[in-house]
Order: structure tokens, then sequence, then C-alpha cells
């Protein structure tokens, strides 16, 4: 029997309890398509900096990167806000990506057909969205230096660096191209090149490497247009290649075409090594501990896994198929109530997707 050893990161808000309803659908998928799946959690983000005083533990760095897959729920929470930047929840985060050399980040968006009406956007528009971003995740201005903030002079000021070099570009590129010819052979990259340099070498990075791609189409939009056409007519899009902040901002956009950002899962990889799923959302604090959450896009994102890190193609298929399945009988998690259907709790949901595998 194949056996995968998965590392959870539950990590604050919402994540222990979409977590655990991960966890039951894993169990139960195993089972039925005969793998066996050991899941070891593991502390990471503001309660591992409550328990160890850093957000990404060297421990929980090592277990990563010694399973065959990560998934991790979501960090954060206002109260760590005063934290020097480097105790953050989120600079863990920035820290596992970085560690486990996860430079492409793949956020599909795809509409699911009984959620058409939680949309804020009209149904023509938005019902033949399927898309997927392709994000740079280590690089560009997250991590570029300098940076800094000095506020013991008179004027303070902060700055930040937004770099990439021709690798970097020709990385993340070269996903998008595996991507697009696994779909429409369409990709547009998003930049702003009429005004940065960093961007004028993406543009002209890009170009060159798609070229010698056979059949495949390449457009180029600058980010505010693309932001703007996203919302007028986002079933244009088949693959958005872009960098890492551009796709921060406009994946959550996208996440907003599906009705919810509830809803959408995300795979952070390399050319090696274990990649780490996780959904597009944060943590919630607002709502954590009120068992309200919606666990679908942590489900999908565990979909994610099984189909792209562990190569268990069926398995990923019966867990979309159970959550198609719970949506079209009309039940609800609270940010897709539109008056409709049943709402329910997030245990009740993951045990209705559970009993559909
Ligand atoms: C995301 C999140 C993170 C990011 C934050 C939590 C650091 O917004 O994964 O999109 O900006 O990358
Ligand atoms: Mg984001």
């Amino acid at each position: 029997m194949k056996k995968y050893k998965i590392a959870l990161l539950s990590g604050d808000g919402i994540g222990p309890e979409i977590s655990s309803v991960s966890v039951n659908v894993l169990n139960k998928i195993s089972k039925k398509y005969n793998f066996d799946i050991e899941i070891n959690e593991h502390l990471f983000g503001g309660i591992a900096y409550e328990k160890y005083g850093a957000p990404a533990p060297e421990e929980t760095l090592d277990k990563c990167k010694k399973s065959d897959a990560v998934l991790l729920a979501c960090v954060g929470d206002m109260k760590y806000d005063s934290l020097p930047r480097e105790l953050r929840p989120e600079s863990g985060l920035l820290k596992l990506r970085s560690e486990l050399n996860l430079f492409a980040n793949i956020r599909p968006v795809k509409i699911r057909k009984s959620l058409i009406d939680s949309s804020s956007l009209k149904k023509e528009i938005v019902e033949n969205v399927d898309l997927v971003v392709v994000r740079e995740l280590i690089s560009g201005i997250y991590f570029g230096k300098p940076r800094g903030y000095i506020n013991n002079i008179e004027v303070p000021k902060a700055f930040n660096t937004m770099v990439y070099d021709y690798t970097e570009i020709k990385r993340i590129t070269d996903i998008a191209i595996k991507i697009a010819n696994q779909r429409n052979k369409k990709i547009c990259s998003v930049d702003k090149s009429n005004v940065l340099e960093v961007s004028q070498l993406w543009r002209e990075t890009v170009f060159n490497v798609t070229s010698k791609e056979k059949g495949l189409s390449l457009s180029n939009m600058y980010v505010d247009n693309a932001a703007m056409q996203l919302v007028k007519d986002p079933s244009q899009f088949d693959v958005i290649l872009t960098s890492n902040l551009f796709g921060d901002i406009l994946s959550d956009l996208a996440a907003m075409l599906t009705g919810s950002i509830g809803m959408l899962p995300s795979a952070s990889l390399n050319n090696y090594g274990p990649g780490v799923f996780e959904p597009v959302h944060g943590s919630a604090p607002d709502i954590a501990g009120k068992n309200i959450a919606n666990p679908i896009a942590m489900l999908l994102s565990a979909s994610m896994m099984l189909k792209i890190g562990l190569n268990e193609k069926e398995a990923a298929e019966n867990i979309e198929r159970a959550i198609d399945n719970v949506l079209s009988k009309g039940f609800r998690t609270l940010d897709l109530d539109n008056g409709c259907c049943k709402v329910l709790s997030c245990s009740e949901i993951g045990e209705k997707i559970v009993e559909e595998i």
C-alpha cells in the first residue's frame, strides 16, 4: 500500500476548524482509494510564536521538508500586528515558502455551477470563468533588498525593492507554459512595464521564453488594466502569469468572482521536494471558534495536494465531486448564503462532504 507523510499546519484563527474537516475528508478518501496517509500536525504561525517565540520554528520547517506534502490552513491575528515584523505569523509563511524554495504559486479560479448566483457579478459575466493565476512567490517586492523603516529621523520614511533577475522570471514562465499547455495554450502576462524597469525585464523575458513554444499565444497586460478586465470580462483569461505582489492582489480579486474567497485553493511548488497546499483566504479571526467558516478552499487545497503532490488523481477528483454534490443539494456555509439554501456549520458541511465520498 502506498504511504504518504503529510505535515499539517493548522495555524491560527479558523485554521483548526477547517483543518479538522480536512483530516476527516483525507481519512475517508485514503480508505476508499487504498492508500495510507499519515498526518502529523506541527506548530506554525501565531500559535508557534506563543509556544516557541518564532512563527516558523526550525523543527516545523524540518518536518515539512521531510514530508511528502504540506497542508496549511492559515495564519495571522490582529494581536500579533504590533510584534517586530520577523516575529509576525505572515513572516513565518514567507519563511516557509522561501525555505522550501516554493517559487511557483498556482491559484485556479473556477466557478462552480451551483454557486453562480453567489457571485457579486452578473451570471453572464462569471458563468464561464476558468482561469489559473500563476504567481511568482519567493522574490519580487516581498523579498527584495534593500528594505527598511526609518523613524528616528524628522520625516520618517520606509522603502522596499521590487527586484527580479532573468532566472527567476524564466523559471516561473516555464511553469506557466507547462500549465498553459495542459489547458488552452493562452498566457496573459501581467506587469507594469509602462512605469517599472523590473516589469520591462519581466515582459522581455516572458516574451523570449515563450517565443520558443509552438502554438502558445502570449498577451501582455498592465496590472491596472488586468484588474479592470477581471471584473469586466474574466472569461477572456486562461493562464495569468504575474509577479509576487500583483499575483497577491489579482488572486483575491479573481477569488471573489467565484462567490467567496472561501472557495479558492492554491498550490505552492518547486521543481522537486514537497509542495505547500493552502487556501487563498486568511485566518478570519473575526469568525474563529464559531464553527461557521467555509472549509471548502482547504478541501480543494487538499484535493490539489492529492493530484499534484501525491499523484492520486482519482481521489482528488472524488473530493471535488463530493463538494459539488453537497453544494448542488443546496447546502452552504454562511459566506455563500444568498437566502436560497440551507446554511450549515463548518463541521456539518464537512460531514456532508465526507458522506458523499
Ligand atoms: C496570500 C496571503 C499572504 C501573501 C500573506 C498572508 C503574507 O495574502 O497567500 O495571498 O501576501 O502572500
Ligand atoms: Mg493574498
